[in-house]
């Protein structure tokens, strides 16, 4: 530690959310333990954070009962924490697992296993400036239904973008949201649509910024989606499980 006080916290942790149950996938198991091609879905995405040369820390969040006993083929050097019942909750409990330890904060879907070490790097690099999140153009013409499934109208999709984890973010920002929420500002029905953490910020009126995502970053919310990841590998486009 330099002479004067101690060092300013610098570096990067990444937080990876899948302590989901993910009923929409229908197996017996939750989709991020399923086998993609010789590694569980949730592995590929570990691999690619703990091998990034700008992540210093890497904080796993899994249901209470698998944080209790983690699975034996995680990588060295992940930290375990359990989540809870929402997913804002689980982020919360990885996020202050790094509290102190990282400047930068990264948040990831552990069903997104195909996260590349070229988006991490963006998202680290935009992270520092800001909150920041990996969006994709939207390509289809999108309508509005009714209750019904009759279309009432059509949305112009020229600035609609789906978006993608990793989401990047200063700790202190993070911080700052999780303890709005811990004052009770949010209810639980507001915390079951917090589907990413970028939300949190807009809430808060805090500016977010986006970065290309990759359209190689699926999310695996079906067993169609877990298929697609498969033949995305077979076919050569993801490299292949050690
Ligand atoms: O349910 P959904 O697919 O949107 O979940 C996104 C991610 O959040 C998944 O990786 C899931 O495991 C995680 N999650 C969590 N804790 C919850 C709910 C979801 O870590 N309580």
């Amino acid at each position: 530690m330099p002479a004067g006080g101690p060092a300013a916290v610098r570096g990067v942790g990444a937080v990876v959310v899948a302590a989901g149950q993910g009923h929409r996938f229908g197996a017996s198991r939750p989709k991020q333990f399923v086998d993609l091609c010789g590694m569980p879905v949730l592995a590929w995405s570990l691999r690619t954070l703990v091998n990034h040369p700008d992540i210093d820390r890497v904080v796993l969040v899994l249901s209470p009962s698998r944080a209790a006993s983690p699975p034996a083929w995680l990588p060295d050097g992940v930290l375990v924490v359990p989540g809870g019942v929402f997913r804002a909750d689980s982020v919360r409990a990885g996020v202050e697992a790094l509290a102190g330890e990282v400047q930068t904060v990264l948040v990831h879907d552990g069903a997104r296993p195909f996260v590349s070490a070229a988006l991490v790097s963006r998202v680290v690099e935009g992270a520092r400036a800001g909150p920041v999140v990996p969006v994709i153009a939207v390509e289809d013409t999108v309508k509005r239904v009714d209750e019904g499934g009759w279309i009432e109208g059509t949305v112009p999709r020229e600035r609609l973008r789906r978006v993608q984890t990793p989401q990047g973010f200063p700790a202190e920002v993070l911080n700052r949201t999780h303890a709005v929420d811990d004052a009770g500002a949010w209810e639980a029905r507001d915390a079951a649509a917090m589907t990413d953490d970028a939300l949190l910020c807009e809430r808060l009126g805090i500016d977010v910024a986006t970065v290309e995502g990759d359209p190689a970053n699926l999310k695996i919310t079906t067993a169609g989606d877990l298929s697609l990841a498969r033949a995305m590998v077979q076919a050569g486009l993801i490299a292949a499980a050690n």
